[in-house]
């Protein structure tokens, strides 16, 4: 599969960074906005909700995955995720969020994410969760 370009990269991030300007964070503040490509080439965008009970949180990466599985079935893998958030802070996925992307990608996901002081880094799924737990072990 050909290589992501800078300019598909730079969209992505816009995508997320929009969504971000959805998200229903009143407790936390912090806007959280995910954009899932996959590898039909679709895009799907989530953002963080929140629950006054708090723990029943939802994280950016997680409702796009729940958007991605139902608006076009079982079947997605994603190709790369770029997370944005509207606080100018560092946000890579979550310890719990690696694991959900896990199950539809792998070690080569790239992930493209903000830095401290608004950096614009990348990385890979391989990297940030190391020894995944996978659907294969169970099966
Ligand atoms: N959050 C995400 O949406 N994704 C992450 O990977 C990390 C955290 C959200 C959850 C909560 O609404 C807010 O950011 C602060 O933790």
């Amino acid at each position: 599969m050909a290589e992501i370009t800078q300019a598909e990269k730079a969209h992505l991030r816009e995508l997320a960074a929009a969504a971000a300007g959805r998200s229903y964070s009143p407790y936390s503040k912090f806007r959280v906005g995910a954009a899932l490509l996959l590898e039909t080439g679709e895009v799907v965008t989530g953002c963080n909700v929140e629950n006054c009970s708090y723990r029943l949180t939802s994280c950016a990466e997680q409702g796009a995955i729940a958007r991605a599985v139902a608006e076009l079935g079982p079947q997605i893998r994603l190709r790369a995720v770029a997370v944005a958030n509207l606080n100018a802070a560092a946000s890579m996925p979550c310890g719990a969020c690696r694991q959900t992307l896990s199950e539809f990608g792998d070690d080569s996901t790239l992930i493209l994410y903000p830095g401290e002081g608004g950096s614009e880094e990348e990385t890979t799924l391989g990297a940030l969760l190391p020894h995944a737990f996978r659907a294969e072990f169970i099966q």
